[in-house]
């Protein structure tokens, strides 16, 4: 379906204000933003527009009841200078996934796309050229009706905004698994990417810090025992030369770069095994020294090298360096940058 996207432009684009080298991530918003409404049952009037506040009822349901999911992605250019999306339709249909357990409209595939092609081609100014820097796009949903009371709402807006950062994370990292608190149970929304999935990770996140560790490692709800994912990223273990990752179970989230972390190593020669892992089976490995690499994998941070997990006054000790975690990194980021034949067939090109 073709669809008529008005577009409204700003006089004087900001960009020149921004120092490339120096942006961390989610600081700067660009000139513009998509945005699309959803009444009456069906989405309408795709726009794109200066982006600027968006005036908010106080009774405006997702303030309340929490319906808000989004998506993280990322743009970057080629070596000519190209936009490009990394496996765009990808973040289109997660976003449903968590739109449906969440009681939420879908909002449509093609027009996601279609979106941020267009809102990517005005903004392509804004795009990092560093290896590992990018445009990264936020396309979110959430309930604006106002309204008290429990049911899914009736008016909703889809917006996409664009923030340029650098690469995060260059340190390695050191975990907490987390006993207390929990991320997702079985049956809960932890495949949803929901706002508030993020909110509830937050006081234990800040707990963890105030320990010393930098992330919680998330434990599953009965036994606290099996590990799910690691902060707001998915998780990998290389034991004696292969590779471990936690099942999708419904409380973990589907990451795309999940999904190609696993290609990409299973490209390499690797065997990767989607399988549940114990907290014990990863304290074992290291004692026996067939612990090699953990890292954690996710749109913003793109791949997080893990150095050590605490939990109750133990340390596993992981790895100092992640010679395979770096080349995969390096893979990833050289298909973003086009600098390698993109064979997986990942890259969307915007002329
Ligand atoms: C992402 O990795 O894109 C996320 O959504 C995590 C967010 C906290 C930056």
């Amino acid at each position: 379906m073709s669809y008529n996207i008005n577009i409204t432009k700003i006089e004087k684009s900001k960009v020149s204000d921004l120092d490339f080298n120096n942006i961390p991530l989610g600081t700067t918003f660009t000139d513009h933003m998509f945005i699309c409404d959803y009444d009456n049952g069906q989405w309408g009037n795709p726009r794109i527009e200066p982006l600027e506040t968006i005036p908010t009822h106080p009774a405006a349901m997702a303030l309340h009841y929490g319906q808000a999911i989004f998506e993280g992605m990322k743009a970057t250019v080629d070596k000519d200078g190209n936009p490009m999306l990394f496996r765009a339709n990808k973040n289109a249909a997660r976003l449903n996934t968590s739109a449906d357990r969440m009681g939420m409209p879908n909002f449509p595939e093609d027009l996601f796309v279609e979106g941020l092609k267009q809102l990517v081609d005005i903004e392509r100014n804004w795009i990092p050229p560093q290896e590992g820097s990018a445009l990264y796009l936020r396309p979110f949903m959430y309930a604006d009706e106002p309204f008290i009371g429990m049911r899914a709402a009736t008016h909703y807006k889809f917006i996409i905004i664009a923030s340029p950062s650098n690469a995060m994370y260059s340190n390695r990292i050191k975990l907490w698994a987390e006993k207390q608190y929990i991320r997702a149970a079985n049956g809960g929304t932890g495949e949803a990417k929901a706002a508030g999935n993020y909110a509830a990770a937050i006081r234990p996140t800040e707990l963890a810090k105030a320990k010393g560790y930098d992330q919680v490692l998330w434990l599953d709800a009965n036994e606290h025992r099996y590990i799910q994912e690691v902060g707001t990223m998915n998780i990998f273990f290389m034991i004696d030369g292969k590779f471990i990752t936690p099942k999708r179970d419904g409380s973990i989230l589907d990451g795309i770069t999940r999904m190609s972390v696993i290609d990409v190593l299973r490209d390499k020669g690797y065997e990767v095994t989607e399988t549940m892992i114990t907290i014990d089976e990863i304290k074992t490995a290291s004692r026996s020294g067939t612990l090699q690499e953990a890292f954690g994998t996710g749109t913003a941070v793109g791949i997080a090298y893990i150095q050590e997990i605490g939990l109750d006054g133990e340390v596993i000790h992981v790895s100092d360096q992640s010679p395979v975690a770096n080349d995969v990194n390096d893979t990833l980021n050289a298909i973003k940058t086009g600098k390698v034949e993109d064979k997986f067939n990942w890259m969307t090109k915007i002329k």
